[in-house]
């Protein structure tokens, strides 16, 4: 167990940010001020238990907020900072990248200054010790071909706005460390799935459309490829990163899990057949629905759509001892009872303005052919 810490977690109300809260609090060993715009991506209901948790700590608050997030560095004086704040649907990017540029560039940037400030007043063990660890994607790297994996070594090409924003953001980061000798590590994941993710990322929408009898929208031919990692093994290794690695590396993560898009579609209908058949759901009972995979339909691809994505962990092993634990089939069935026993966290998520946003914008999705 490690000493107890204070951290500053940013982006800790969405998705990875909520398990990696739960996984550092439920250690013993930190002290976390979490802070969070709660913009549509956050759940106000994920982190609800932890509320009076001693801790834990929550701050409503904006990472490009120059005033606020000095001020936090200087209330708390943290021994490291996680940064996970990001907005992050490729899909939204397309649609405009403003949000992408404010958070993504701009707060990094102001994360970055407000942390070296503070880290430069620090002296001895404290500074020696202090650690900006930022959190990214395998998307910077861009599209693979039917070959080949990630790595630490390859070369920065992305393709969407959303991974420009992100590629942008990690160049900023490794100029602090080069120029400023500020402590830093990234890390670059591949897809995450698992608990307390928000309804428009693949694996939910699907499980959640299906169980409401709604289309599945798979993109072009379905043939597009993600290497998924269970959230939960992505949090061990951003713990681990934090806990073990030295400043100015950076790892990529993945769980070794590469899926083309249409079987990953047609293994959650398979699983759901099971779990929740149709012919025990009384809609879709009504419409004589036999299997899930009847509501599987193909719709224009997204715009840019980023081939395959896999990754090489090998660095991440063999430095840091760090291996994936949950098999992909596991983590699906798992993934698919937990959206299946929250349905409340699953209203709150689509309420408000989500909705509203699919109908407006998503005008390729317009259908293809029929399954
Ligand atoms: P998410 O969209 O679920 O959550 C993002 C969180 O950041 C939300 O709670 C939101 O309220 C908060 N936020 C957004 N803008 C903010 C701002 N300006 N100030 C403060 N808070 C703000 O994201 P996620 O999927 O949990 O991803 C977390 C991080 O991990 C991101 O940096 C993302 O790029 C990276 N990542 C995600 C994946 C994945 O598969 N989801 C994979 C690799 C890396
Ligand atoms: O690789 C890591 C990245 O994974 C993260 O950095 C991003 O934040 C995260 O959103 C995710 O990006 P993707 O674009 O890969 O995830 P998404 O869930 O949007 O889509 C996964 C794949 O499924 C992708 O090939 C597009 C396809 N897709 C997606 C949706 C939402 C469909 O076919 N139909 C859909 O309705």
């Amino acid at each position: 167990m490690p000493e107890k810490r204070t951290v500053l977690v940013t982006g800790g109300c969405g998705f990875i940010g909520t398990n990696l809260v739960r996984l550092l609090v439920g250690s013993g060993g930190y002290h976390v001020v979490n802070l969070d715009a709660l913009t549509y991506a956050a759940n106000p209901l994920s982190l609800v238990d932890l509320a009076d948790h001693p801790r834990y700590e929550f701050v409503k608050g904006n990472i490009t907020d120059r005033h606020l997030v000095p001020a936090l560095f200087e209330k708390y004086q943290p021994a490291g900072v996680f940064h996970l704040a990001a907005e992050t649907h490729v899909d939204r990017s397309i649609v405009s990248a403003d949000d992408f540029v404010q958070t993504n560039v701009i707060g990094t940037y102001s994360m970055l200054e407000a942390a070296r400030t503070y880290w430069s007043g620090l002296s001895g063990e404290r500074r020696n010790k202090f650690l900006f660890l930022h959190i990214s994607t395998d998307e910077v790297f861009g599209s693979l071909g039917e070959d080949g994996y990630f790595s630490e070594e390859t070369p920065y090409a992305p393709n969407s706005p959303y991974s420009a924003s992100k590629a942008a953001s990690d160049h900023f980061v490794r100029a602090y460390h080069h120029t400023y000798g500020l402590p830093t590590i990234i890390t670059n994941c591949s897809n995450n799935y698992g608990p307390y993710q928000f309804p428009e990322k693949m694996i939910p929408l699907m499980i959640l459309n299906a169980l409401s009898g709604k289309p599945l929208p798979v993109y072009g031919d379905g043939s597009n490829v993600r290497d998924w990692i269970y959230v939960k093994d992505h949090c061990k290794a951003i713990q681990r990163v934090f806990e073990n690695s030295k400043a100015g590396e950076a790892y990529v993560v993945g769980a070794g899990n590469e899926r083309r898009n249409i079987d990953l579609v047609r293994q959650i209908c398979d699983f759901l057949d099971e779990i929740a058949p149709p012919a025990e759901i009384h809609p879709l009972r009504e419409r004589g629905l036999k299997s899930y995979a009847e509501l599987i339909q193909f719709v224009e691809d997204r715009p840019g759509h980023d081939h395959r994505y896999a990754i090489d962990s090998a660095k991440i092993t063999r430095q840091l001892g760090w291996q994936a634990e949950v098999g992909f089939e596991a983590g699906l069935r798992l993934t698919i009872e937990w959206y299946l026993s929250n349905l409340e966290w699953v209203k709150q998520a689509s309420s408000g303005s989500y909705g509203e946003w699919i109908e407006k914008n998503y005008a390729w999705r317009a259908l293809k052919e029929k399954k």
